[in-house]
């Protein structure tokens, strides 16, 4: 990732994920982050962050956001594209968010009023309106301090599930002994994880025990549950071994 920021041209736009990567499940260290920025500064690129999973990754806003908020404090001009999906459960809304921030030094008001009318062009020529639903339900807790508290609490819960399913998932493997190491599941972030099974084994699992997920052997964690989480561990453990 460092020789590719590096070798790309000067003031390149460089898309990173905010946290909980997809879908690899992993993210830079917060020293990583660092010498992210610092290598982003001295090569002038632009940072657009892509944010899906605030909140639903650690399970706090704020730690989920550090990465942002560290290249906001190193005087970044930048975009994040943020959606509502995942963390406010609003599926199929198309409902998020999209933040410009202007760099300190810059005449700010100016900027955001270029920003402020190419955004309106390019939405009225894109989607001409945007669906109004979701964002209404967003708009309501994010602006009222009870539902806010709510909504961590609820974050705090769909997270804390997520990573209770990750430590389940490895202990069936590592007692059923599957070959290989499962260290992966759990030190992964977020709702994906990259298992490491390959394409056959992934097509082995779809035929022989009806579990599915994409090509690459990334599931997503939110579909396992105390009830079904040994009969997949089981079904990998299968695949795994059939293909050794
Ligand atoms: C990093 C990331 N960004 C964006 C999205 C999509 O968000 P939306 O459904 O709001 O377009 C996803 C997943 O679907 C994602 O993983």
């Amino acid at each position: 990732m460092y020789s590719t920021i590096e070798q790309a041209p000067s003031s390149s736009i460089i898309l990173l994920h905010a946290c909980a990567h997809n879908p690899t499940g992993v993210d830079p260290t917060q020293d990583q982050w660092k010498k992210l920025a610092h290598l982003m500064r001295q090569k002038r690129h632009f940072p657009f962050f892509d944010c899906a999973y605030q909140g639903f990754a650690s399970g706090s806003l704020a730690t989920d956001a550090w990465a942002i908020n560290h290249f906001v404090e190193q005087g970044f001009e930048l975009m994040i594209a943020q959606s509502y999906a995942k963390n406010f459960g609003l599926y199929g809304e198309r409902a998020g968010c999209f933040h410009f921030v202007a760099a300190p030094s810059s005449s700010a008001q100016d900027e955001v009023a270029r920003v402020g009318s190419q955004l309106a062009i390019l939405q009225r020529s894109e989607i001409s309106n945007p669906p109004a639903y979701g964002a209404r339900i967003a708009s309501l807790i994010l602006n009222d301090e009870k539902l806010f508290a709510q909504w961590e609490e609820d974050l705090r819960t769909m997270s804390g599930r997520i990573k209770e399913m990750r430590k389940a998932l490895k202990e069936h493997l590592v007692k059923l002994e599957t070959p290989g190491s499962w260290e992966h599941i759990t030190e992964q972030i977020g709702m994906f994880s990259f298992t490491g099974l390959d394409e056959k084994q992934v097509a082995r699992l779809r035929e022989e025990s009806h579990v599915y997920m994409t090509k690459n052997g990334r599931i997503s964690m939110a579909g396992l549950n105390t009830g079904n989480v040994e009969y997949f561990a089981k079904a990998v453990d299968g695949v795994v071994r059939g293909s050794q």
